[in-house]
Parts: structure tokens; sequence; C-alpha cells
């Protein structure tokens, strides 16, 4: 696959010679007769560093199709949630792949969120099981997506280009921009992290410098590639929580030519350039924050996107796993594989949990008994990959999750054997 590399770029890029306008974005007579549209990811005054828009020239405009019908949204959930919030922690094992046919889209089952597409703020988690491709084309008017597989590679056509992920690859697809997923090996499961807030940048390095966590040039947009399909093609979108649907006469994906800073992109995990201690105890897990969404209050974000990585260990008389802890912020974490060092058993591949606002979590029994006994020698943690969807907002869960037979039933468990502190 060929990529455009960098984060948040002009990008330009045409897939027929000659086919990009130069030196203006909508003149009168655009190359072939294509038709200049402009996508807007940010209100047009977003400060120029955090605005976002593309230039898109296609064969037809995208405003020529007939009304959208309503449609049943299965078990994809938006904000606002409904559903009581609750301050038990949960874990859910990996949800089975049907056995009927099922694509990305019917395969959304949302565990839980906050805020709402309505006021523009908040965050939503859904697993997802596939084994079909997806022959409709798809875009949420609700947030963007980050697309986290776990089984299963991904094709997902964009409007954009085409961008192709494995397990330990993330895709982050814009508001608006219209995709439809292939699956490349028959079978999908992951997780998608839908944000209804300011769209995921790059986090501020501070005292890090000018280099680490995750960098710009690993950040990878398709090159413009279309469709010249004059056949009938189902095109849903949610919309306030609600799918719609309606039939074009041809293929949405016929961008001829694009340019511009608002696109999908992908970003291998394993690029991570992870940061921690080389002393004693380590820093707090905002050192492994991949993409941010602020909120409007500095430091408090909307949604923070975290990852565990494979990562030397080298602190000198700490304690090495994640400490027990309460957070004011929400934490709803996934494995895409190995093991989490906080966690003996019972969080795997696939699956979840949800530790919301200030209820107390850490090492299981177990994890807590190796590492307090561990010889602090460096050691390197390999074939592990866990990652957050961190939100400033407690996590309700949907009614389906809390139903759900994936939904472990005593998680509590967990914590539940630690013996008593001897005092002298
Ligand atoms: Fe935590």
């Amino acid at each position: 696959m060929e990529y455009q590399s960098g984060f948040g770029n002009e990008f330009a890029s045409e897939a027929v010679a000659g086919a990009l306008p130069v030196g203006q974005n909508s003149p009168q007579k655009v190359p072939f007769g294509l038709y200049a549209e402009q996508l807007s990811g940010s209100a047009f005054t977003a400060p120029r560093g955090h605005n976002r828009r593309s230039w898109v020239y296609r064969l037809r405009p995208s405003a020529a199709h007939r009304a959208f019908e309503s449609m049943p949204g299965g078990t994809l959930c938006s904000g606002p949630f409904a559903d009581p919030a609750t301050p038990n922690r949960l874990r859910w094992s990996p949800l089975s792949i049907p056995a009927e046919p099922t694509d990305f889209l019917a395969g959304l089952f949302t565990l839980g969120g906050n805020g709402s597409p309505a006021q523009a703020a908040g965050t939503a988690v859904h697993l997802y099981v596939a084994n079909r491709s997806m022959d409709a084309a798809f875009f949420n008017s609700d947030g963007e997506l980050v697309i986290v597989p776990q089984l299963g590679r991904l094709r997902i056509v964009t409007e954009l280009g085409v961008l192709e992920i494995a397990p330990g690859e993330i895709a982050v697809l814009p508001r608006g921009v219209r995709v439809r997923v292939v699956l490349l090996d028959g079978e999908a499961r992951g997780y998608v992290g839908e944000n209804y807030g300011a769209p995921f940048r790059l986090p501020e390095l501070g005292p890090i410098g000018s280099n680490g966590l995750a960098n710009p040039r690993d950040f990878l947009a398709p090159v413009a590639a279309f469709e010249d399909l004059d056949t009938p093609t189902r095109l849903v979108q949610k919309f306030q929580g609600a799918l719609w649907q309606t039939t074009l006469e041809h293929s949405p994906f016929d961008v001829v030519a694009w340019h511009g800073n608002y696109t999908p992109y992908k970003y291998d995990l394993a690029r991570f350039n992870t940061i921690n201690t080389v002393s004693f105890d380590h820093p707090d897990p905002s050192i492994f924050t991949v993409l941010t969404s602020p909120s409007d209050t500095p430091g408090t974000a909307n949604c923070d996107f975290v990852i565990f990585p494979p990562r030397w260990m080298v602190a000198e008389g700490t304690f090495r796993p994640p400490w027990f802890h309460r957070n004011i912020m929400s934490e709803l974490m996934g494995l895409v594989r190995g093991a989490y060092d906080a966690k003996a058993e019972g969080f795997v591949p696939g699956g979840a949990s949800l530790h919301n606002c200030m209820n107390a979590h850490g090492p299981d029994r177990a994890s807590y008994d190796k590492a307090v006994a561990a010889d602090l020698a460096p050691y390197k943690l390999t074939d592990t990959l866990a990652f957050m969807f961190e939100t400033r907002w407690v996590i309700s869960p949907t009614r389906a999750a809390m139903a759900s037979p994936a939904l472990q039933p005593d998680y509590d468990a967990a914590w539940a054997s630690f013996a008593k502190a001897q005092l002298p």
C-alpha cells in the first residue's frame, strides 16, 4: 500500500495525472469536469493549528442522493446514554465470532460511553466482530472512530483512499468520511473508540522535548484511489445516534484527487517511542498517551488513547506493575495481545474492563505477589499490547453490555484475597 507520512499535514494526491487543480481550490472549471467539494472537520474559523479541512474532486457531487430513511441500530448505541452508570468494576470476555453473516457495521456492540453527539462532547466504546466484508458504505456524523483490531486484518476503503491495518495498528476515521470495511482474513474482532469531541491530536511533549511518544512521521494517510462504478450502493450514516440509509446509483468512493489535512490515517503502535523511568517509581500512565482529544479544561481530556506496549522495565526498588489507584478519570481498557502486567488471568485479548471515576483497582493478587517478590533486574516486558480509552466523564455501560454473557460475574474477586498488613 502507498501512503503519505505525517500528522495533520497538508497532503495532496491525485489518482489521475492532472486531476488536482493547482493554485485554486474551486476553479470555475475543474480538470475533467470533476466536482470540487470541501469537507470541513473543524469550524471554518478554528485556529490554524487545529483547523481541519480537505478539498475533494469527484465524479459526482456527494449532495446528489435521495432522502435518508431510518433503519434499526442493532447493538450500536450512542450518547446520551440512558442506562444508569455503575460504580462497580466490570470486565468482559471476548465476544465470539458470530455464526450468521455479520459485517463490521452490523457487528458493532456498544459497551458504554458518556456525553452526547448533540453536545459534541464525550466518548463511546464499541466492540466489533465480523465474518464478512461490508457491501454498503458508511459514515459517522457523530464523531471520529478509532479502530483497534485484535483479530484479523482490515482493508478500509475511504473516500480519500485505502488503508490496511493489522492487529497492533490503529486507524482513525474522521467524522463524515465515507468508508467500507473489507475483511482480509475472513474473521475480525476488535475495538472502536468513538470520539464526539475535538478531533484526536498528538499530546504536548513538555519536558520530554521535541521527540518521543508517537512521532508525527509515523502517521500514514492514504493516497487518492477511486471506484468508477455505476452500480447501486447502500449508504448508511449514523446521525445523532440513529442509523439512516439511502441508495446511491453509484459508488460513493469516486474522489479522483484531493488535498488537505482532514484525512483518515493509520498508525503502527510498535512505532510508539515509550518514555518511562530510568531511576525509581514509574510516572503516571499519561506517558503512554498516543492521541488526545482535549476538552475545554486544560489537561483534562475528553478522551485519551493510551497504550501499554512492550518495553524495558528497569526501575530500582519500586513496585513495577500499575499501582493500586483511584482516578477521577474513567478508564476503559482492552487487550490486543499477550498479557497485561497487572492481571494474571481473566483479562484476555479481545476482552475489556471498565474502572469508573474514583473506584479502586490495580493489580490482582497473583500479579501483586509476583511483583513484590521479583528480582528487580532489568527485563523486557514482551508479548503484551494493552490500551485504554481514558475520559473525564463517567462511562455508562449499555443495558446490552450489562446483560451480555461476556460480562464476567465476579471481577471483584481479583482483589478479594489480600491479607491485612502486619504492624510491628
Ligand atoms: Fe487504572
